[in-house]
């Protein structure tokens, strides 16, 4: 009977491996940026039902709303939450200031599953870029000292800050003396390097070189890469394996990369359709469970956005990211 009781255990377990290889996987890696500039989107509670009732386990959200955090506690749902770019000047040169905000937007909060905190995101200015590490460094300290150590502290970088990233094993920093110390930073602490990945944009902007079934996902080009002989199938993978290459360049392979945006717009200009999009986002939740050629393996990814935004500035298709409408209704199927 006891070997036949292990010998079950056994049967389950592998069964679970291949349910947990074929599936869930992919399910646990995907996340959703939580936008809020629009004047007719959904209440904070409502907003993270909506979140949990289609399984989707992480949020991004790009300043400390205590409506949000309030409505998070307890859910489980993982959370990347950003320090607004306005405030890394203040955090870099004052440890209080960044003491500050820990006690004010992460201590009330243990219900909160705070995966990382972003140093702001898509910092280009150079004057601004040389506050972030300062300000990275004095937010790590305060969350150590508030007993939150556990909450991994990094910054999102516009994918601009990557050179050379075709072919992908040629990948660099455009600007070392900026990423570099980053990179060792990171490497010190074991935070994730978090980059915002668009083939959209890359694809709008050649679509002379650049295939839309490379850019979404779908069979029909296949790029070899010369540096290493891995093959690639999706512009995303080899946009995330220029970022391993660079970290490998500046002598930081060990660093992680998580995916903090990715999305495709459904209207607003050229490519930019529903069903492109769900095309995209679809294959993108069924892709990053199992990671990149370079890196195998569940590749953490939040998609950009739950909402179409209304009050969003720019490109007409900066409103029309979204997955959801404002009265919750889907933009187009996707299945989580
Ligand atoms: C963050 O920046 C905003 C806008 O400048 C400001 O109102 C707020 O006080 C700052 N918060 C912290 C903690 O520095």
């Amino acid at each position: 009977m006891a070997n036949h009781g292990v010998a079950s255990v056994l049967a389950v377990a592998a069964l679970l491996l291949v349910a947990v290889s074929t599936f869930p996987a992919g399910v646990h890696s995907i996340g959703v940026c939580n936008g809020v500039l629009g004047n007719n989107l959904p209440s904070p509670a409502d907003v993270v039902k909506l979140y949990r009732s289609k399984g989707i386990t992480a949020m991004r959200i790009y300043a400390p709303e205590r409506k949000v955090l309030r409505a998070l506690s307890g859910t489980g749902i993982g959370l990347l939450m950003d320090v607004p770019n306005e405030n890394i000047t203040a955090f870099a040169s004052s440890p209080s200031a960044a003491a500050a905000w820990v006690k004010a937007n992460v201590q009330p909060y243990p219900g909160v599953s705070f995966r990382y905190i972003a140093v702001g995101n898509e910092i280009m200015d150079v004057d601004a870029q040389k506050n972030i590490l300062p300000a990275m460094k004095n937010l790590d300290a305060a969350l150590a000292a508030a007993g939150r150590g556990g909450i991994k502290v990094s910054t999102s970088l516009r994918f601009d800050v990557f050179t050379n990233t075709y072919p992908p094993s040629s990948g660099v920093f455009a600007d070392d003396e900026f990423m570099d110390p980053i990179a060792e930073y990171l490497e010190s602490t074991g935070a994730p390097l978090l980059a915002n990945v668009y083939p959209y944009f890359a694809y709008v902007g050649d679509t002379t070189n650049i295939h839309l079934d490379y850019a979404t996902f779908q069979p029909g080009t296949t790029v070899t890469d010369d540096g290493n002989g891995l093959k690639y199938t999706s512009l995303f993978d080899a946009m995330v394996d220029s970022i391993y290459a660079a970290l490998e360049d500046s002598g930081r392979p060990g660093v992680k990369v998580v995916v903090s945006e990715t999305g495709w717009p459904s209207s607003g200009s050229f490519a930019a359709t529903a069903q492109n999009a769900r095309t995209y986002n679809q294959n993108l939740i069924n892709h990053v469970g199992g990671g990149t050629p370079k890196r195998p393996g569940l590749l953490e990814t939040y998609m950009f956005a739950m909402f179409n935004e209304n009050l969003k500035t720019g490109d007409e298709t900066e409103r029309h990211f979204g997955l959801f409408n404002p009265d919750k209704s889907p933009v187009y199927t996707l299945s989580f």
